[in-house]
């Protein structure tokens, strides 16, 4: 049983780096959040996912974790981060932490005692093999930079030792068996840092990578899942009400193994990408659109391709949790990179009449752009999507008051987006979301675990139209005026564009959807 709180679910995600610097120091701060949680409210999100906040080397933006039982200074103390939880919960507002179970920072405590050449407790907490001479059969390692005689074993990148969770069937000497001594204290070790911060009164994690915790796993993630199961169910009695999304992108396995949630990611070439993120990059993140996806006015796609990924997932889990869409993430170039304002409004409606527990990353509710900017704590061709919140038209774009270098640069063109005057104006893509936010909670039909099927999707066809419960969504976002026949007898209660109801006809002109209820 998932926590309660989830029925009704509707996260924003929050890069405490750049979302608003309080002290002027030109970052991201926790206090500068905690100001912020009205403006949360005021979308109609009741829930954030905030990226890493833990005391860190920044290699790769907090995902190399120093101290998990400690703030990292930059952002905060400890007692912040509690109030921010307090201040959270006055406003009806849930906190997701960000877990990174399967790698910490080179500078971890557990990590400086691991490289020692004498056994201690932490030898084995960390993938060490036997010899400095042999590889680590396939896996990424480092050799030769400690006075310990064998290789350890990366998870991403170089900062990042993995930590030893096991080997689904072990080979090597080197190699522990899942349930081996060392691999279940790796296991109580994170258990007790998800308990810590359950405790302090976080309502759950966000879970990095959390599909690649056993190496050389089973076919379909046995051995990570049996590890996860170990850890998560104890936690789901003792605290019912905690809530648990993982970075696996495979919700047949992920909630199978304790998770509530599981991200749609936009893993090129997946279901999801086809609809709103049909382009490829070069490495130095300049976009070149293959041709923006189902989303995108001309590109003449249908929605096949995601049927085709979703459905089986979405039937084969809908009893055990919620499958869930972003707008985007911290990692992913913003929709805007290939989407035009009014194809994402489309995306967005898409998103927020879906099933599943929907994820609005920060900013995209104001359309903000994807820069191309130089790389900042390992982001590399992710920067663009972590610029600084603009909050208004004055200095630094509302992000800071101080006069320090800002983290990164905010958009300083006099037409950037910001709140202050998105707010003011109906039809800005602020209220548009605010809009689609309200709808969703307006009709519990709508909702994160209501009932979805296909109502019609052809090969070649731009409309794509399903059922939520009685209710029927409807869209075409291409050139053309389309039909499509209605089962029944049904009034708009949500619109873009003009659709209408002629007789038993639905008529869909250019980029145009609609949501029906019966009548
Ligand atoms: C996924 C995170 O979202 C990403 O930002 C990070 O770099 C890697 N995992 C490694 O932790």
């Amino acid at each position: 049983m998932s926590a309660s709180w989830l029925k009704d679910a509707v996260f924003y995600e929050i890069y405490p780096q750049t979302f608003r610097d309080s002290d002027g120091d030109g970052i991201g701060d926790l206090q500068g959040i905690i100001e912020k949680l009205p403006y949360v409210k005021s979308l109609g999100c009741n829930a954030i996912w905030m990226n890493p906040c833990f005391d860190s080397p920044f290699k790769d933006g907090g995902y190399d974790v120093r101290d998990y039982y400690k703030v990292a200074p930059r952002y905060g103390t400890n007692e912040d981060l509690v109030r921010l939880f307090d201040e959270a919960h006055k406003l009806g507002i849930k906190i997701l932490l960000d877990l990174v179970p399967g790698h910490t920072s080179e500078e971890n405590a557990w990590f400086v005692q691991s490289r020692e050449p004498q056994k201690n407790e932490y030898s084995s907490r960390y993938i060490w093999t036997t010899s400095t001479f042999e590889g680590a059969q396939g896996l990424p390692f480092i050799a030769g930079e400690y006075d310990r005689n064998g290789c350890y074993v990366l998870n991403y990148f170089k900062c990042q030792p993995a930590l030893n969770y096991g080997f689904y069937e072990p080979k090597q000497v080197w190699q522990d068996a899942i349930d081996a001594p060392a691999p279940m204290a790796t296991r109580q070790a994170m258990a007790d840092v998800i308990r810590f911060w359950l405790d302090k009164g976080a309502d759950g994690f966000r879970v990095d990578m959390a599909d690649s915790l056993v190496k050389f796993d089973g076919p379909n993630k046995e051995g990570t899942q049996q590890v996860w199961r170990s850890i998560l169910m104890p936690i789901h009695e003792e605290y019912p009400e905690a809530a648990f999304v993982s970075e696996w992108n495979k919700p047949t396995q992920a909630l199978n193994c304790g998770f509530d949630m599981d991200f749609f990611l936009e893993w090129r070439g997946n279901g999801y990408s086809t609809m709103m993120r049909d382009f490829d990059e070069t490495p130095d993140g300049e976009v070149i659109t293959a041709n923006g996806g189902y989303f995108a006015k001309n590109s003449g796609s249908d929605a096949i391709r995601f049927l085709n990924d979703y459905v089986d997932k979405y039937e084969e889990t809908k009893d055990k949790g919620l499958y869930c869409f972003i707008t985007c993430n911290h990692d992913m170039l913003r929709p805007t990179a290939g989407l035009t304002e009014d194809e994402c409004r489309m995306a967005y409606a898409w998103i927020y009449t879906m099933p599943g527990a929907p994820f609005l990353y920060f900013g995209d509710e104001l359309g903000m752009i994807h820069r191309v900017l130089p790389t900042k704590e390992g982001s590399y061709r992710r920067t663009g999507a972590r610029a600084p919140m603009q909050w208004h038209s004055g200095k630094n774009k509302g992000f800071s008051d101080g006069d320090a270098k800002l983290y990164l640069p905010v958009d300083d063109r006099d037409c950037a987006p910001n709140v202050a005057d998105q707010e003011a104006d109906p039809d800005s893509m602020l209220n548009f979301v605010k809009g689609l936010i309200a709808l969703r909670k307006a009709y519990p039909e709508l909702g994160n675990y209501s009932p979805f099927s296909v109502y019609s999707a052809e090969p070649g066809s731009r409309i794509f139209a399903y059922k939520r419960g009685t209710m029927l969504v409807a869209m075409n976002p291409g050139t053309e005026r389309l039909e499509l026949a209605l089962d029944g007898a049904y009034e708009a209660v949500y619109t873009i564009g003009q659709p209408a109801i002629q007789d038993t006809t639905l008529i869909l002109p250019e980029q145009s959807f609609v949501v029906l209820k019966t009548v």
